[in-house]
């Protein structure tokens, strides 16, 4: 049965904040569609988006991995809006940089074009990040839509968590220049620190950054906000 609003997709469904935005979405009356990772051991636990109100009717999960990014196809076929907001949250650098961001940008590269090739979809929210706009050193009070990070500083300065904040800089601008190109409507969100309760088992990282500050334990040394000054 198809919700009142229609289908959505949001991919990431695992996640701290897409498994939040399911369960409103769900609330409003839509039929959602997200995606997870592919699970061939099949240990991955989504009881937690299944048994949420509206579920059993209205949620669908797929797979799909922004490593593959012809994979988000099957998700967005036939929705009206898509939230993209799945990306590796990773503070510590664990890939190369280059690695990082070209997955990031083929992903949502990949993800606009099964938009456009579905003929239905209306409307894309990409979830970019404060990352994306804030390591500028132009001593601004504001920051606004022109404001964004200066990859070559961030590179240069091999500060912590410099994969994520590149990827998320250079996937936010990939993104609305495909949305001018094509005249799909690419809206982006840039949210700072998100944290609060979670409905997802994995401990959040950002929830788990913002506790760090408040309880001063060793996360607080090892991604320390200090470090990005
Ligand atoms: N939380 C914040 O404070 C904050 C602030 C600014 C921006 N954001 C942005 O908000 C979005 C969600 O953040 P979050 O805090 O909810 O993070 P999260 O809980 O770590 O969720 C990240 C999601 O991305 C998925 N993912 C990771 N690598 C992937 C891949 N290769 N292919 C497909 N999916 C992949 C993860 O799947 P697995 O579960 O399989 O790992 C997970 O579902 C991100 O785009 C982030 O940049 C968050």
């Amino acid at each position: 049965m198809e919700g009142n609003g229609g289908t959505v997709c949001v991919t990431g469904g695992t996640g701290f904040i897409a498994s939040w935005l399911i369960m409103r979405l769900l609330e409003h009356g839509y039929s959602v569609r997200t995606t997870v990772r592919p699970d061939p051991d099949g240990k991955r636990d989504t009881s937690f988006l299944k048994n949420l109100p509206g579920a059993s009717e209205r949620l669908q999960i797929l797979t799909a991995d922004l490593s593959d990014p012809e994979s988000f196809s099957p998700a967005i076929e036939g929705c009206v809006g898509v939230f993209h907001v799945a990306t590796p949250v990773d503070f510590e650098d664990r890939e190369p940089e280059p690695v990082v961001t070209k997955r990031s940008i083929d992903g949502a590269l990949g993800i606009l074009r099964a938009c456009l090739n579905s003929k239905t979809v209306k409307r894309v929210v990409y979830t970019s990040s404060a990352a994306a706009i804030q390591y500028n050193n132009s001593g601004a009070d504001i920051l606004d839509e022109d404001s964004w990070s200066n990859v070559e500083s961030i590179r240069e300065m091999t500060r912590i968590g410099a994969s994520y904040a590149i990827s998320k800089t250079l996937t936010e601008k990939a993104v609305l220049e495909f949305g001018e190109q094509h005249g799909l409507e690419v809206v982006t969100v840039v949210p700072t620190f998100v944290h609060g309760p979670f409905i997802c088992p994995k401990f959040a990282g950002s929830v788990r950054i913002s506790l760090a500050l408040v309880l001063g334990n060793a996360i607080r040394e090892k991604i320390s906000y200090d470090k990005y000054k």
